[in-house]
């Protein structure tokens, strides 16, 4: 079979490119801009198509010469950049989305993953575990951008029957992940700018909390989601715990001693990150439905997790 993935150059994108080629899948990249040292691990055969999905000719002639089974749509800008510039926001998220719909549409193609995100949700007050059907009324960009985009894969879905699943992941940790426009970047930088020695000083409360899911988890979900024959729901969430920047730096410290972690609120990233400070993701539907079993279940697990990895590749 072969995938298309929008945003493929991506941080999650190139992983994900990644596990579909281990699973025997031929892959093709489809992105803005693609930097050769994300590339680095991929193997030779892996395509890449610069373009921009806010186009839909860009879109559609992609997709007409890859001829891809499945399409994997990832293109987006995130949670602080949206916050910024509502209308980029909406002409990448929004139309981006739209278009890679009905480019798929046009070429036939049977099935699309989404990437939504557990920022549709929001729960500034405290909350139960949100399962997917909870009711979604964000006031964030990024949160609104993700709530239309899902609804225009329902209607695909309804109107042309295409196959199209949606996933909501957490905030992504992992390390690599530090330098990017999520007003939720803080959950890996704070882990693993201390890990690797370096200070930092976060953009939210102590008390600020995200939910979270550990990199490689999050593949492992996409990678199923996607690949599965047939999913009963249109919608799962992909978010496997949640804590505040205050317990990481705790478990932080536990191994890093002397970290200099210090807190400095910026607005934008404060507002956004207080409307998720109560969010955490039921994830037992993908577990009964895609047999997903997220490794990282708790903040000290992520935080193990990551100082592995750091331990492994200290150059970075
Ligand atoms: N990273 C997270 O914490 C997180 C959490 C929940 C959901 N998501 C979603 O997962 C998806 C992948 O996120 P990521 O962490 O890999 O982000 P990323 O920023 O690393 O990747 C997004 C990619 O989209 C590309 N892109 C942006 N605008 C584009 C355009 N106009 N045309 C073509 N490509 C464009 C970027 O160049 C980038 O490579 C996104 O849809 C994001 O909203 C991410």
């Amino acid at each position: 079979m072969m995938t298309l993935i929008t945003g493929g150059g991506g941080f999650i994108g190139v992983r994900l490119a990644a596990r579909l080629r281990a699973e025997g899948e031929r892959v093709a990249l489809f992105d803005r801009r693609f930097e050769t040292a994300a590339l680095a691990g991929l193997p030779g055969d892996v395509e890449t198509i610069e373009g921009d999905v806010t186009s839909f000719d860009s879109v559609h002639q992609a997709i007409a010469s890859v001829h891809p089974d499945g399409v994997v749509h990832l293109a987006a800008i995130l949670s602080g950049q949206c916050e910024g510039d509502p209308v980029l926001a909406f002409a990448i998220n929004v139309g981006g989305t739209f278009n890679a719909l009905e480019a798929a549409r046009r070429e036939g193609v049977k099935k699309l993953v989404a990437t939504s995100s557990a920022a549709v949700y929001e729960a500034p007050d405290p909350a139960p575990p949100l399962d997917e059907d909870a009711p979604l009324a964000p006031i964030s960009v990024y949160g609104m951008t993700k709530t239309v985009g899902e609804e225009w894969c329902r209607f695909y879905y309804r109107r042309h029957g295409l196959d199209a699943r949606i996933a909501r992941p957490g905030a992504v940790v992992g390390p690599g992940r530090v330098a990017i426009s999520a007003a939720s970047s803080w959950t890996t930088a704070l882990i693993e700018e201390p890990l690797r020695g370096r200070p930092y000083v976060c953009p939210v409360a102590e008390d600020d909390s995200s939910a979270l899911v550990y990199h490689t988890d999050l593949t492992d979900g996409l990678a199923r989601l996607y690949l599965a024959e047939r999913v009963p729901s249109r919608v799962y969430n992909l978010g496997s715990c949640a804590a505040t920047a205050g317990e990481l730096a705790r478990l932080v410290r536990e191994r890093v001693p002397d970290a200099r972690i210090s807190y400095r609120a910026d607005p934008i990233a404060g507002f956004v990150v207080g409307r998720w400070r109560h969010v955490v993701q039921d994830f037992r539907r993908a577990s009964q439905d895609l047999g997903w079993r997220p490794r990282c279940t708790t903040a000290a697990g992520l935080v193990a997790a990551c100082a592995d990895e750091v331990s492994k590749n200290p150059g970075s």
